[in-house]
Order: structure tokens, then C-alpha cells, then sequence
């Protein structure tokens, strides 16, 4: 008997140190959720003493006295979370976990109570970190989208909402260290805080406490500005501020940006400080790498324009290099071949007179052999050599075969002149010019050559009158115009434009004709290249042209395509350059 006494008091004991050296709290409860039995945690827990407790109702624990939503403590059991309140007002995280069960006919409810404050602090901070790596790249992502300014922007609206803030900015320090310049702040500052100027460097003496981190090369932290001694004040059309972060980003040596939060509602803590830091110095790196980026980008672009312009001087360098020793050697054979042409030419003319005077006494000794009835031997040979080197056609044709040499002659008196036109351009004529005017009277002359298979359109733009030697620019249009005519196969049109950008004029002969290959056109400025017949082309046109064009400082582009056509265009400075060098 005593035996069992004994165990069940041990038992008893042993129920007891269960309930009260449990780590949660323990309620036992009746059917409504009045409290019968409460353990020592509880009482350590709420702040209330045992009897209070046991003079409660579960419900005067719980925040604002309110139901839990979804859940029926007094009908069935479960688990669930919620909020409890303290004797002292104050409130805490618990889990609940609660049972109902009947003994003998009575309903009652037991609930274990957790509090999950350790947890739900883990939580939020779980969610916190999530949030900032989620900002941080965010952050990077918008570094290749958007401009620096805006980027800068969408960074300080996430520190803005990490920290709780309601202002952010951003300052750039100057490489003296000394002067500084607010670029950006967040739309909130913008719309709500302050209406003050910005992208002005000022000195960071007269800037107020967000500077402090700048001259104090650390990270501050002001929860209480209203009594901070040395603010220096906040820049005109600021509105109140109560707390303040601010972080510096330094570089090498150099702060480089300060970035500052402000009007928390609550006091800024150093968890505040580590994001402002973290987003601080992944901007200014990304700004950086940004910056750099587009400094090369413009370099190699440079570089591009650069050695563009290079290869252009040196292919013009070479052309006219090239021209200019074949100018020398054309002057030279033209010299060379202008005196024994000029003497040839007229010994031809002297030659014809004498043929001529020659056939005419040859007439007179026929008129004598018909009178000489005599059978002479001599007349039998004349009779004979007559007969053998064919005396009548020889009569016939060497006059034939005079006219046709002095064609030939003259032909190349042609070549000779234009080759000393080529070579030594001559320099009078010097005027100023409509060359709209030029243009008609050049297509008059070559009208002949064009009129049966060239459609001729005009496209005059407004151009101003050009100083230039007049007749041998019309000699250049007519050049090009004879060109193009001759590159038309069947049918095709020729079309005229002309029009002035900045100082230079510009004439444009094109044609629907067949175009060159690459390989020509690197040729066609050359004396005597031509892809025409012998006796169509001597290749001189061109040439000539280039000569004329380069006298007037001007110049001429060529663009064409096999069986489409080519475009010829000349560029003539209005004046200032030529007349110089007239
Ligand atoms: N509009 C054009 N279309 C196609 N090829 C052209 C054109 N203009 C010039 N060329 C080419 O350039 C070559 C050189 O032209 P250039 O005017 O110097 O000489 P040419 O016309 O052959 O002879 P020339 O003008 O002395 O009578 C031509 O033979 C032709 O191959
Ligand atoms: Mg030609």
C-alpha cells in the first residue's frame, strides 16, 4: 500500500517537473478557454503571477484579444501561429500548438505556446538578404540598360526601400577631394523632400553632415539630427530631416562618392549602414566599368575614323603621285611628238600639191601619146610598166590614201593637244560661272552622240556661281557626258544633279550604262586606259578631267556596279580655294 503511495506520489512528481521545467508554455484549459493550469515558463514568459494567469481567459493573451483566423481552438486542435501580449503591452511571436480532450464528460484544451521571436528575427532577416541580392542584381542588370543618371536613380530607390528610407542621394566627390556634386537623387526625395538644384560642384566645406563622411573618411550614422551640434545646415528648398546615413566609396585613395539615406522612421542600425555600402560600391564600380567602356568604344571609333581618313590620304596620295609622273611623261612625248607631227602634217599638205602638179603633167603626156600614132618601142613600154604596176588605181588611190593620213594626222595632233591639256592645265580663263549654264551648252554639243538611245533628266539643285575656268570644266562635263552616252548600250538614262553643300558645289553625271568592276575603276584616271574599240577611245577623257578638277581644288568620286550603271560626281569648292590659287 505504502509501496504504491510512494510511486504515485513520484509520479505525481514527476507530471509536475514535466509541466514546469518544460522550455514552452503549457496551459490546460477548459472548453472555453479559461486558463486552469499554467506552467512556470508562462508565468516567467507573460509577466503575469500564476493566480492572474488562472483568472484569464487564452484569448486575453492573444494581440488586440482577436481571433485567429482559420482557426477554432476551443472546437478542434492544430497548430497555428499568432501574436501574444505581455502583462507590459508588449507583444511576441508564438506557435501554438493545441489538443482538445474529454474526461469524464468535461471538455478541456491544452495548448503548448512557443515563442518563435529567434525564428521569426532569422526570417526576416532570410528575407532581407533576399531582397538585397535580389536589388544587387537588379542593379547589374540595369547597368547595360539604362543612362548613367537614370541607373544611379533605380540604385538609390533600392537602397531607399532596403533601408526604409525616405531620401536618397548621391554625390560625387572631385578628384581634389575637396569639391563635390550631387547627380542624382530617388523620386521620392525629388517629389517629396527637395526642390534644390543639382549638378553643381560646390566645395564640401559648405556641404552639411553628409559630408561628414567625406571629411571623416567612415561611415556615419545621425538618429538624431534635430540635436546634432554641426549640421551647417541643409541646401535651400530642403525639407526637415531627422535621420541620416551616410557612406563614403573609396577607390585607391580617393572617396570617389558619398551616398546618402535619410528620414527612416525608426533609428538606422549598422545592418542600414552594410546595405548602403554594399549598393554604394556596386554602383560606383558599375558606373566605372560603364564609363571606361564607353571611353574605348569612342577610341575605337576614333582609331576607325582615323585610319579611314589615313588610307583615304595615302590611296589619294598614291593617285596623285601617280598622275603626276604620268603628267611628266606625257608632257614629255607630246613635246617630243608635237614637232615631227606639226612637220609631218604640213610636208603631207606639200606632198598632195606636188602629187597633184605631178598628175597633171603625167595628163599631158597621156594627151601626147594618143596623138603619137607611132608604134615606138618606148611607148610599148610605157604601155607595159602602166599595165604591170596598175597605173589607174595608183592614180585613184593615193589621194585616197593622202586624205585618210591627214585624218590619222590629225587624230593625233588631237592626242598630242589633249595630252598637253593633261599635263599642263592652263591656267587663264579664270571666272565666276553658272554652271547650270556650262552643263546646257556641253549636252548641245554631244546632243549628236546621245540623242538615240540616252534619255537625258535634269536635276539642277540651287547652286551658287562657281570661280573656274569655264571651258575646261565644260570640257569635263563633256567628258563624262560622252562616257556615260557611251556606256548605255541600247537604251538607258542619263541623269544630270547637281546641288552645294557647305562651301563646295557638286555635279553628278549618271548613268543606267554598264557599270565598271573594281578592278576598272582603280584605272580609269589613267592616260590612255580604255576598255573601248580602237578608234572610240583613246582613254584620255578621264584623265584629263582629273587634271582639270585637281587645278580647281576639287575633286571627283566614282561609285558603280556591273550592268546597273555608274555615278560620277565632281565636287568644286565654291571659291576661297581656287581663286587662292588662282
Ligand atoms: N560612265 C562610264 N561607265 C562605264 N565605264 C566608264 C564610264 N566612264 C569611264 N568608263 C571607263 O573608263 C575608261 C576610261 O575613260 P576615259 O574617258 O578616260 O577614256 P575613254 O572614254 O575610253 O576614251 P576617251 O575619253 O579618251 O575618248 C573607259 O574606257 C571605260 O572603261
Ligand atoms: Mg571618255
Amino acid at each position: 500500500m505504502d509501496k504504491s503511495f510512494d510511486a504515485l506520489l513520484k509520479l505525481e512528481n514527476q507530471f509536475n517537473f514535466l509541466l514546469r521545467f518544460a522550455n514552452d508554455i503549457i496551459f490546460l484549459m477548459d472548453a472555453e478557454g479559461n486558463i486552469l493550469e499554467a506552467n512556470d515558463v508562462s508565468v516567467q514568459t507573460y509577466g503575469w503571477s500564476l493566480e492572474e494567469l488562472l483568472s484569464r481567459n487564452i484569448r486575453d493573451l492573444q494581440e488586440n484579444a482577436a481571433p485567429v483566423p482559420g482557426c477554432k481552438p476551443v472546437d478542434a486542435g492544430g497548430l497555428f501561429e499568432t501574436r501574444h501580449t505581455r502583462r507590459d503591452g508588449s507583444t511576441f511571436p508564438v506557435e501554438v500548438s493545441t489538443r482538445l480532450f474529454k474526461h469524464e464528460g468535461q471538455t478541456y484544451q491544452q495548448s503548448i505556446v512557443r515563442d518563435i521571436t529567434p525564428r521569426e528575427k532569422m526570417q526576416r532577416r532570410l528575407a532581407r538578404d533576399a531582397k538585397r541580392f535580389e536589388g544587387l542584381l537588379k542593379l547589374n542588370e540595369a547597368a547595360t540598360e539604362m543612362p548613367e543618371k537614370e541607373f544611379m536613380q533605380f540604385g538609390l530607390e533600392w537602397v531607399e526601400t532596403l533601408t526604409g528610407s525616405k531620401i536618397a542621394f548621391i554625390h560625387f566627390v572631385n578628384d581634389d577631394q575637396e569639391s563635390i556634386e550631387l547627380v542624382a537623387w530617388s523620386k521620392a526625395t525629388r517629389e517629396k523632400y527637395c526642390t534644390a538644384g543639382y549638378d553643381n560642384h560646390y566645395p564640401a566645406s559648405q556641404a552639411g553632415i553628409w559630408a561628414d563622411s567625406l571629411r571623416q573618411r567612415q561611415s556615419l550614422i545621425f538618429n538624431d539630427y534635430a540635436n546634432y551640434s554641426d549640421k551647417r545646415g541643409l541646401p535651400e528648398g530642403h525639407s526637415a530631416l531627422n535621420r541620416l546615413i551616410s557612406v563614403p566609396v573609396v577607390e585607391g585613395e580617393k572617396v570617389r562618392v558619398i551616398l546618402g539615406v535619410g528620414n527612416k522612421e525608426t533609428d538606422y542600425d549598422s545592418e542600414d549602414v552594410e546595405i548602403a555600402r554594399l549598393f554604394g560600391n556596386d554602383m560606383w564600380r558599375i558606373i566605372r566599368r560603364q564609363r571606361l567602356e564607353a571611353e574605348l568604344t569612342a577610341n575605337l571609333e576614333q582609331q576607325r575614323a582615323l585610319n579611314k581618313k589615313l588610307e583615304e590620304a595615302q590611296s589619294h596620295l598614291l593617285q596623285s603621285e601617280k598622275m603626276a609622273s604620268l603628267g611628266q611623261l606625257s608632257a614629255g612625248v607630246a613635246h617630243e611628238l608635237n614637232n615631227p607631227i606639226g612637220f609631218v602634217y604640213s610636208n603631207m599638205g606639200t606632198l598632195e600639191v606636188y602629187l597633184n602638179d605631178i598628175f597633171s603633167i603625167n595628163s599631158a603626156y597621156e594627151a601626147l601619146e594618143q596623138e603619137s600614132a607611132a608604134n615606138s618601142p618606148a611607148l610599148e613600154h610605157v604601155h607595159q610598166l602602166k599595165r604591170t604596176v596598175d597605173y589607174d588605181y595608183i592614180k585613184q588611190d593615193i589621194f585616197q590614201l593622202m586624205s585618210q593620213s591627214k585624218d590619222g594626222l590629225a587624230r593625233m595632233r588631237k592626242i598630242v593637244q589633249d595630252l598637253k591639256d593633261f599635263s599642263h592645265v592652263g591656267e587663264e580663263g579664270w571666272q565666276w560661272s553658272d554652271l547650270h549654264k556650262g552643263l546646257d551648252s556641253t549636252l548641245n554639243i554631244v546632243w549628236n552622240e546621245l540623242k538615240y538611245k540616252c534619255q537625258i533628266v535634269k536635276e539642277y539643285g540651287t547652286i551658287p556661281q562657281v570661280y573656274c575656268m569655264a571651258s575646261q570644266i565644260n570640257q569635263v562635263f563633256m567628258n563624262l557626258l560622252v562616257n556615260a552616252g557611251q556606256a548605255i548600250q541600247n537604251s538607258g538614262v542619263i541623269t544630270i544633279r547637281t546641288g552645294v553643300e557647305q562651301d563646295s558645289v557638286w555635279i553628278e553625271i549618271a548613268d543606267t550604262g554598264k557599270g565598271m568592276t573594281p578592278e576598272q575603276m582603280k584605272h580609269i584616271f589613267e592616260p590612255f586606259y580604255t576598255t573601248k574599240p580602237v578608234g572610240e577611245g583613246t582613254g584620255l577623257g578621264l584623265s584629263l578631267s582629273y587634271g582639270i578638277i585637281q587645278k580647281h581644288n576639287g575633286r571627283i568620286e566614282v561609285k558603280s556596279e556591273i550592268g546597273r550603271g555608274t555615278v560620277m560626281r565632281i565636287w568644286l569648292p565654291e571659291a576661297s580655294v581656287a581663286r587662292a590659287s588662282a
